[in-house]
Protein backbone atom coordinates (compact mmCIF):
# COMPACT_ATOMS: atom_id res chain seq x y z
CA UNK A 1 0.00 0.00 0.00
CA UNK A 2 1.22 3.34 -1.11
CA UNK A 3 0.87 6.09 2.13
CA UNK A 4 1.10 9.74 2.87
CA UNK A 5 3.37 10.00 5.93
CA UNK A 6 -0.06 10.55 7.85
CA UNK A 7 -1.06 7.04 6.59
CA UNK A 8 -3.43 8.02 4.41
CA UNK A 9 -4.30 6.02 1.31
CA UNK A 10 -6.04 8.05 -1.12
CA UNK A 11 -7.94 11.37 -0.41
CA UNK A 12 -11.38 12.22 0.36
CA UNK A 13 -11.97 12.57 -3.10
CA UNK A 14 -10.24 9.31 -3.93
CA UNK A 15 -7.51 11.51 -5.41
CA UNK A 16 -4.11 9.68 -5.91
CA UNK A 17 -1.75 12.03 -7.68
CA UNK A 18 0.27 12.88 -4.61
CA UNK A 19 1.47 9.64 -5.27
CA UNK A 20 4.00 11.13 -8.52
CA UNK A 21 7.13 12.49 -6.91
CA UNK A 22 10.30 13.28 -7.83
CA UNK A 23 13.44 14.11 -6.86
CA UNK A 24 12.87 14.21 -3.22
CA UNK A 25 16.16 11.96 -1.60
CA UNK A 26 19.51 12.88 -3.12
CA UNK A 27 21.01 9.36 -1.78
CA UNK A 28 18.04 7.61 -2.66
CA UNK A 29 18.02 4.17 -4.95
CA UNK A 30 16.65 4.93 -7.79
CA UNK A 31 13.44 3.54 -8.40
CA UNK A 32 14.28 1.16 -12.04
CA UNK A 33 11.15 0.00 -14.01
CA UNK A 34 12.93 -3.39 -14.04
CA UNK A 35 12.60 -3.54 -10.39
CA UNK A 36 9.56 -2.62 -10.75
CA UNK A 37 9.01 -5.27 -13.55
CA UNK A 38 10.58 -7.96 -11.56
CA UNK A 39 8.65 -6.78 -8.32
CA UNK A 40 5.39 -7.49 -10.90
CA UNK A 41 6.20 -10.86 -11.70
CA UNK A 42 6.29 -12.09 -8.49
CA UNK A 43 2.72 -11.12 -7.84
CA UNK A 44 0.53 -14.47 -8.47
CA UNK A 45 -2.94 -13.13 -7.90
CA UNK A 46 -4.29 -9.80 -6.74
CA UNK A 47 -7.21 -9.30 -4.22
CA UNK A 48 -8.56 -5.86 -3.72
CA UNK A 49 -12.05 -4.14 -3.04
CA UNK A 50 -15.07 -2.91 -5.06
CA UNK A 51 -14.10 0.75 -4.89
CA UNK A 52 -10.46 0.33 -5.54
CA UNK A 53 -11.72 -2.04 -8.54
CA UNK A 54 -14.00 0.75 -9.67
CA UNK A 55 -10.99 3.26 -9.51
CA UNK A 56 -8.57 0.62 -11.00
CA UNK A 57 -10.97 0.52 -13.76
CA UNK A 58 -11.27 4.53 -14.07
CA UNK A 59 -7.96 5.22 -14.23
CA UNK A 60 -6.95 2.23 -16.73
CA UNK A 61 -5.97 -1.56 -15.89
CA UNK A 62 -3.04 -2.04 -14.82
CA UNK A 63 -3.06 -5.86 -13.71
CA UNK A 64 -2.69 -7.25 -17.10
CA UNK A 65 -3.76 -11.00 -17.21
CA UNK A 66 -2.59 -11.69 -13.92
CA UNK A 67 -5.84 -13.46 -11.80
CA UNK A 68 -7.59 -10.63 -9.65
CA UNK A 69 -10.21 -11.01 -7.08
CA UNK A 70 -12.62 -8.20 -6.40
CA UNK A 71 -14.86 -8.39 -3.15
CA UNK A 72 -18.37 -6.87 -3.50
CA UNK A 73 -21.97 -7.34 -2.31
CA UNK A 74 -23.00 -6.16 -5.50
CA UNK A 75 -23.81 -7.81 -8.82
CA UNK A 76 -20.74 -6.42 -10.48
CA UNK A 77 -19.77 -8.45 -13.64
CA UNK A 78 -16.67 -7.67 -15.92
CA UNK A 79 -15.29 -8.78 -19.80
CA UNK A 80 -11.68 -9.46 -18.74
CA UNK A 81 -11.65 -13.35 -17.80
CA UNK A 82 -9.07 -12.98 -15.05
CA UNK A 83 -11.33 -10.63 -13.06
CA UNK A 84 -13.70 -12.83 -10.43
CA UNK A 85 -16.12 -11.14 -7.57
CA UNK A 86 -16.53 -13.11 -4.13
CA UNK A 87 -18.63 -11.81 -1.63
CA UNK A 88 -18.45 -12.70 1.81
CA UNK A 89 -16.10 -14.37 4.44
CA UNK A 90 -12.22 -13.34 3.40
CA UNK A 91 -10.99 -16.04 5.55
CA UNK A 92 -12.56 -18.99 3.30
CA UNK A 93 -11.72 -17.14 0.09
CA UNK A 94 -8.11 -16.85 0.85
CA UNK A 95 -7.58 -20.29 3.02
CA UNK A 96 -9.76 -22.75 1.16
CA UNK A 97 -9.55 -21.05 -2.44
CA UNK A 98 -6.70 -18.94 -3.13
CA UNK A 99 -3.80 -20.17 -0.92
CA UNK A 100 -4.51 -23.86 -2.73
CA UNK A 101 -3.50 -21.90 -5.97
CA UNK A 102 -1.34 -18.97 -5.50
CA UNK A 103 1.77 -18.39 -3.38
CA UNK A 104 2.08 -14.63 -3.63
CA UNK A 105 -1.01 -12.92 -3.15
CA UNK A 106 -1.25 -9.13 -2.93
CA UNK A 107 -4.02 -7.50 -0.99
CA UNK A 108 -4.30 -4.07 -3.01
CA UNK A 109 -6.45 -2.41 -0.58
CA UNK A 110 -7.95 -0.08 0.02
CA UNK A 111 -8.79 0.83 3.77
CA UNK A 112 -12.06 -1.01 4.13
CA UNK A 113 -10.04 -4.45 2.70
CA UNK A 114 -6.93 -4.13 4.79
CA UNK A 115 -9.16 -3.41 7.77
CA UNK A 116 -11.05 -7.00 7.06
CA UNK A 117 -7.77 -8.86 6.73
CA UNK A 118 -5.55 -7.57 9.42
CA UNK A 119 -8.70 -7.87 11.57
CA UNK A 120 -9.02 -11.85 10.53
CA UNK A 121 -4.87 -12.17 10.83
CA UNK A 122 -4.63 -12.99 6.88
CA UNK A 123 -1.76 -11.09 6.58
CA UNK A 124 1.84 -13.02 6.07
CA UNK A 125 3.66 -9.34 4.98
CA UNK A 126 2.81 -5.40 5.32
CA UNK A 127 5.03 -3.54 2.41
CA UNK A 128 4.27 0.04 2.68
CA UNK A 129 5.72 2.43 0.69
CA UNK A 130 5.87 6.07 2.05
CA UNK A 131 5.56 9.03 -0.26
CA UNK A 132 7.00 12.57 1.03
CA UNK A 133 3.65 14.37 1.75
CA UNK A 134 1.34 15.10 4.13
CA UNK A 135 -2.28 15.25 2.76
CA UNK A 136 -4.24 16.11 6.45
CA UNK A 137 -7.55 13.74 5.52
CA UNK A 138 -8.33 10.70 3.61
CA UNK A 139 -8.99 7.05 3.99
CA UNK A 140 -6.99 5.86 6.58
CA UNK A 141 -4.23 3.04 6.04
CA UNK A 142 -4.79 1.10 9.15
CA UNK A 143 -8.24 2.32 9.71
CA UNK A 144 -8.52 1.67 13.46
CA UNK A 145 -7.92 -2.03 13.37
CA UNK A 146 -8.86 -2.39 16.80
CA UNK A 147 -5.77 -4.96 17.92
CA UNK A 148 -2.14 -5.18 18.99
CA UNK A 149 0.00 -6.53 15.72
CA UNK A 150 3.94 -7.17 16.51
CA UNK A 151 5.36 -6.81 13.50
CA UNK A 152 9.34 -8.17 12.40
CA UNK A 153 10.77 -5.31 10.12
CA UNK A 154 12.44 -7.13 7.25
CA UNK A 155 13.92 -4.47 4.67
CA UNK A 156 13.76 -1.15 3.77
CA UNK A 157 14.83 0.95 0.90
CA UNK A 158 15.05 4.68 0.59
CA UNK A 159 14.29 5.94 -3.07
CA UNK A 160 15.48 9.30 -4.87
CA UNK A 161 11.91 9.99 -5.65
CA UNK A 162 11.66 10.72 -1.79
CA UNK A 163 9.33 7.20 -1.06
CA UNK A 164 10.71 4.64 1.50
CA UNK A 165 9.23 1.27 1.15
CA UNK A 166 9.11 -0.81 4.34
CA UNK A 167 8.48 -4.38 4.78
CA UNK A 168 6.97 -5.97 7.34
CA UNK A 169 6.59 -9.38 8.47
CA UNK A 170 3.26 -9.99 10.73
CA UNK A 171 4.19 -12.43 13.93
CA UNK A 172 1.74 -15.19 14.19
N1 LIG B 1 -2.60 4.12 -1.81
C1 LIG B 1 -2.76 2.88 -2.20
O1 LIG B 1 -1.83 2.09 -2.31
C2 LIG B 1 -4.16 2.40 -2.49
C3 LIG B 1 -4.38 1.02 -2.62
C4 LIG B 1 -5.67 0.59 -2.86
C5 LIG B 1 -6.70 1.51 -2.95
N2 LIG B 1 -6.45 2.82 -2.84
C6 LIG B 1 -7.56 3.81 -2.91
O2 LIG B 1 -8.47 3.56 -1.85
C7 LIG B 1 -9.79 3.95 -2.26
C8 LIG B 1 -10.79 2.80 -2.01
O3 LIG B 1 -10.67 2.30 -0.70
P1 LIG B 1 -11.95 2.03 0.23
O4 LIG B 1 -11.43 1.70 1.58
O5 LIG B 1 -12.91 3.16 0.07
O6 LIG B 1 -12.65 0.76 -0.42
P2 LIG B 1 -12.16 -0.73 -0.84
O7 LIG B 1 -11.54 -1.42 0.33
O8 LIG B 1 -11.40 -0.68 -2.10
O9 LIG B 1 -13.58 -1.38 -1.17
C9 LIG B 1 -14.55 -1.52 -0.17
C10 LIG B 1 -15.68 -2.37 -0.72
O10 LIG B 1 -15.24 -3.72 -0.88
C11 LIG B 1 -16.34 -4.59 -0.73
N3 LIG B 1 -16.04 -5.58 0.31
C12 LIG B 1 -15.07 -5.57 1.24
N4 LIG B 1 -15.09 -6.71 1.95
C13 LIG B 1 -16.10 -7.45 1.44
C14 LIG B 1 -16.60 -8.75 1.71
N5 LIG B 1 -16.07 -9.52 2.68
N6 LIG B 1 -17.64 -9.22 0.95
C15 LIG B 1 -18.19 -8.46 -0.03
N7 LIG B 1 -17.74 -7.24 -0.34
C16 LIG B 1 -16.72 -6.75 0.39
C17 LIG B 1 -17.56 -3.73 -0.41
O11 LIG B 1 -18.09 -3.46 -1.71
P3 LIG B 1 -19.63 -3.32 -2.11
O12 LIG B 1 -20.00 -1.97 -1.56
O13 LIG B 1 -19.56 -3.36 -3.61
O14 LIG B 1 -20.37 -4.45 -1.49
C18 LIG B 1 -16.92 -2.47 0.17
O15 LIG B 1 -17.73 -1.33 0.04
C19 LIG B 1 -9.69 4.30 -3.75
O16 LIG B 1 -9.59 5.69 -3.88
C20 LIG B 1 -8.38 3.65 -4.18
O17 LIG B 1 -7.77 4.27 -5.27
C21 LIG B 1 -5.21 3.29 -2.60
Amino acid sequence: MVSSLDGFIAKKDGDISWMNTTDRYENGVTLTQEYIDEFLKSIDCYVMGSKTYEHALELGWVYGDVPVFVLSSRNLSSERTTVQFYSGDLSKLVNEQLKLQYKNIWMVGGSVLTKELLKLNLADEIVTTIVPVLLGEGSLFFDFIGKELPLLLKDSKAYKNGMVELTYAVKK
